[in-house]
């Protein structure tokens, strides 16, 4: 693989899956993210799983025996297994593959180890959501250390290939990587690190960050490693009004964290120019998207709140974005869910895809959704799988699912 940097300060080559000689007959352990969202029974967005399949084919093509270890959502008890059993996952995951995949309702004991068993050279299983385990003291979450070697046990080799898990030390990722010789990254895991990892560590320059999101303390951490390492970082989104506070700008009944305003402050301080903040805003007086608006520069009018950013400050972003040479979006700049006020969000996605000379890479959540609603995805660079994974990774941390993967 590329030279693999990993943020935090060291870099190395990580092992990958193409390392892996001779997987003939292998039972190999992957583990994957589908933690896909779920409703009635039907997958909305797939892309988790679309972007696991080349380390499956890989693994199958190649003779092993693909045995697929992953989470969905929180199991905190008995009843919510009937909303979160992976056989729906599986169904979708064998249209995917076009082939038979075998699924396992259970996460231990004889019916599992018999199906991996009877699985031939090139077969995938798919084992039940690993975090039933948690129903019965925290097994998964908390990195039983029996679990992990007793899931190691069932395979020959280990391959992780959950990016968006690999902030998690939990018994299928890193419990099973301590029980084995070798861990590999699988292609997917491999990209992340590429793409979020140089982007970091190697920008090219300009190096332009773009972060939304309603919360100052959710991005803290990624504002501050970012401002070390980018030209520019630009704000939106509902922590922008924390910045305003602190910058002594009115913002009538705008979303607000009181207790972050000396962080903003310092922030500020500490960017100088760095920091662009939106120069006007939509504003409505209330949270809802039929709400009557209007565009105001500056402070915002008491009882109004903002929602979005103003067409003043989507020229200014693009106009900051326009010769970056590698860029990193995470979080919408405005209400995205309500129509009426996605326009700042949908105008910077729309502004991405036309950076052909950039690297741009969008990191994970809703900011993933605008760009897939826009259809702009195949023109960006890269779209994370990660949401916390991502936001971890921007921030400078190592990821414990990353730092289980051996080195060359
Ligand atoms: C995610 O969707 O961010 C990952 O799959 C991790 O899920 P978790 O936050 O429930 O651990």
């Amino acid at each position: 693989m590329n030279s693999g940097k990993i943020n935090g300060g060291f870099s190395m080559a990580k092992l990958t899956v193409s390392d892996l000689k001779d997987l003939k007959g292998k039972k190999v352990l992957i583990r994957v993210d589908f933690n896909v969202p779920l409703k009635d029974g039907k997958i909305g967005d797939d892309n988790r799983m679309v972007a696991a399949l080349p380390t499956i084919k890989y693994v199958t093509e190649n003779g092993g025996k693909a045995i697929l270890f992953s989470h969905l959502g929180r199991v905190k008890k008995e009843e919510d297994k009937k909303e979160l059993t992976l056989r729906p996952v599986a169904q979708h995951l064998a249209e995917l593959l076009d082939k038979p995949v075998t699924f396992v309702p259970v996460t231990r004991g004889p019916q599992l180890e018999e199906a991996i068993d009877k699985l031939s050279d090139g077969d995938v299983l798919l084992v039940e959501n690993t975090r039933f385990e948690d129903l019965d003291g925290k097994k998964e979450s908390g990195n039983d250390p029996e679990l992990g070697k007793y899931w190691a046990s069932l395979g020959d080799v280990y391959v992780n290939d959950a990016f968006g898990t690999a902030h998690r030390s939990h018994a299928s990722n890193v419990g099973i990587a301590s029980n084995m010789d070798q861990v590999a990254a699988g292609f997917l895991l491999e990209k992340e690190i590429k793409f979020l990892g140089n982007a970091v560590d190697d920008p090219k320059h300009p190096f332009v960050a773009i972060l939304g999101g309603a919360k100052v303390s959710d991005k803290i951490g990624v504002i501050d490693h970012l401002l070390s390492k980018a030209d520019k970082v630009v704000i939106g989104g509902g922590m922008t009004y924390t910045f305003y506070a602190a910058k002594g700008i009115k913002i009538g009944n705008s979303l607000v964290e009181e207790d972050k305003i000396d962080l903003a402050k310092q922030i500020i301080e500490k960017a100088g120019d760095k920091l662009v903040l939106p120069v006007d805003n939509v504003v409505a007086p209330e949270f809802k998207n039929d709400a009557p608006s209007e565009v105001v520069e500056g402070d915002i009018p008491d009882g109004e709140m903002a929602l979005d950013i103003g067409p003043k400050s989507i020229e200014l972003f693009k106009d900051t974005l326009k010769d970056a040479k590698t860029v990193v979006w995470n979080g919408p700049m405005g209400v995205f869910e309500m129509s009426n006020f996605a326009k700042g969000t949908l105008e910077v996605g729309k502004f991405l895809g036309t950076l052909t000379d950039a690297s741009t890479i969008v990191g994970g959540g809703d900011s993933t959704a605008a760009v897939k609603e826009l259809g702009v995805g195949d023109k960006l660079t890269h779209i994370s799988t990660g949401g916390g994974a991502s936001l971890e990774y921007l921030e400078g941390k190592e990821l414990p699912g990353i730092a289980a993967v051996s080195n060359k």
